[in-house]
């Protein structure tokens, strides 16, 4: 493969991908996709925004000494502060990257800087001139670049380069550009920007109209070298573009003649792991990693799978990690079975972790004698949670036809047992209504969404919900194979967040 056939894979699930509300993570999560991203062979991680909080200071000082290969980067606006900052938390990377930029569309720089074309262009060359004081590897983004003039786009991509930016990110914020439009505005900087070729050309492609992937391709095909990208999408609104998607592409269509380092078999774990971290579930259909991805249910579509995969599959599941013989373990399952299956999840349980999630996954698989993948990452996540301040303890509902619903509850609060019983509307309605009896705080439920129960009526169901609290909205989960047990869990989770 040679240079000019290479393209840098620039991940950003910990850190444009994290800012989805409600599914942010610890800094001991955001070390374990950090390592997954390591084994799937991206070249970049941006982890973090070090400015934005201690937290995310700490997941970059974290994640630098976690991580042996991949370049750790860190985000900042054209402030110096923040450059210092990020300088700061990248101190142990082995090797470095700071991201700095400026929104240069107009509806950026007459809005949200007050400001004009001519100060902007200063601010950014400034900011990588001074970044470049902390590290060799400089990435300046300009911000909104979907909807920026192509010419003053080029010019202040210019002259970022004779300040010292060795990458040069071209971001469709609002996921508005159509392909031909992007890949002309990739082009356009092509031809007409000196010492571009002395530099990487970065796609970063939001997916409000269902584009990102379409525009990353498109930015590929008439230059870019280097994309930005998330596993399964993630990331604010519609999300980003996904790294599968682009991996598989680039894979299935060689023709284009571009090449990642991504070990594609270790797709489906760190999708898996990444989904399970931040609770946030990959829809059925979804592009590569979804469900149904692989699953032909038509007879002509099956009759023609069986006789030869390649007449309606134009990947092999194996080739994205998906091994089809061993998602299911049973009640007979020994700790070595499960052992391994959370490792090809991406989850790397010490002993005694691994003798809890195995005691788990013994009650679990009583009940529903089947337990696949999703269940076990709920299971690790379950053990994620021990350390809440607010625990159920038990929970009992009476409902049905002819009688008024009604729960008693106990709850462990730092130690302290309370019990509690309501009635409600509904069994859900009366448990939450005798956890309210114990926490008494003004709360209002936003959002309950069951998701769809894929293996029978045996199956474990995921409940998210949304609570809001004192102004601000907070986001919780619960797994169970009782329903009303996951409801709860959910409501108290959100409450664990306060
Ligand atoms: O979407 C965007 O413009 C960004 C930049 C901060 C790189 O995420
Ligand atoms: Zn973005």
């Amino acid at each position: 493969m040679s240079d000019k056939d290479r393209v840098y894979i620039f991940d950003t699930t910990l850190r444009d991908g994290e800012q989805v509300p409600g599914c942010q993570l610890n800094t001991v999560e955001k070390i374990q996709v950090a390592k997954a991203l390591e084994e799937l062979g991206v070249d970049v991680i941006e982890a973090g925004f070090p400015i934005s909080s201690p937290g995310d200071f700490n997941s970059v000082v974290e994640i630098s000494k976690a991580v042996t290969w991949p370049r750790i980067c860190a985000l900042t606006r054209a402030v110096e502060k923040d450059i210092d900052v990020a300088a700061e938390a990248l101190r142990f990377a082995k090797s470095k990257r700071i991201h700095t930029g400026i929104g240069t569309s107009d509806q950026h720089i007459r809005y949200k800087f007050n400001s004009n074309r001519e100060e902007i262009l200063e601010r950014a060359v400034k900011a990588v001139r001074y970044a470049r004081k902390y590290v060799d590897d400089v990435e300046f983004y300009a911000e909104d670049a979907g909807r920026t003039d192509n010419e003053y786009l080029a010019r202040i991509v210019e002259a970022v380069i004779k300040a010292g930016a060795t990458v040069v990110n071209i971001p469709d914020t609002t996921g508005y550009c159509l392909p031909e439009e992007y890949g002309a505005k990739i082009r356009y900087l092509v031809e007409n920007v000196d010492g571009i070729d002395d530099v990487i050309i970065s796609t970063h492609c939001h997916n409000d109209l269902g584009m990102a992937t379409a525009n990353t391709m498109a930015g590929l095909i008439n230059g870019a070298r280097q994309c930005e990208v998330t596993i399964n999408g993630v990331g604010e609104r519609a999300g980003n573009t996904a790294l599968e998607e682009i991996a598989m592409i680039l894979r299935c269509h060689k023709s284009i003649g571009l090449q990642t380092n991504i070990n594609t078999r270790k797709i489906y774990p760190i999708s898996r792991t990444v989904s399970s971290l931040m609770n946030m579930p990959v829809q059925a259909n979804k592009a590569v990693v979804g469900r149904n991805a692989f699953a032909h249910s038509s007879g002509i579509h099956q009759d023609g799978v069986l006789k030869d995969m390649s007449t309606y599959e134009i990947m092999n599941p194996a080739d994205i990690g998906l091994d089809g013989n061993s998602i299911v373990l049973t009640a007979r399952s020994g700790r070595a079975a499960l052992r391994s299956r959370l490792e090809a999840l991406g989850v790397k349980p010490e002993d005694a972790a691994l003798d809890q999630l195995y005691k788990a996954f013994l009650k679990l698989a009583d009940q529903k004698k089947e337990v696949n993948d999703d269940d076990l990452l709920v299971l690790a996540g379950a053990e994620r949670s021990e350390n809440h301040h607010i625990k159920l303890d038990f929970l009992q509902v009476t409902s049905g036809v002819g009688v008024k619903p009604i729960a008693s509850i106990g709850v462990d609060i730092a130690g302290e047992k309370f019990e509690s019983a309501a009635v409600g509307n509904g069994p859900v309605d009366a448990a939450i209504n005798a956890l309210k009896n114990i926490v008494h705080r003004k709360m209002t439920l936003k959002e309950f969404t069951i998701q769809n129960i894929t293996k029978g009526s045996n199956d474990v169901g995921k409940v998210h919900m949304q609570v809001e609290h004192e102004g601000k909205v907070y986001y919780g989960f619960g797994a169970n194979t009782d329903i009303v047990v996951a409801s709860l869990e959910a409501y108290i989770d959100c409450i664990n967040k306060f």
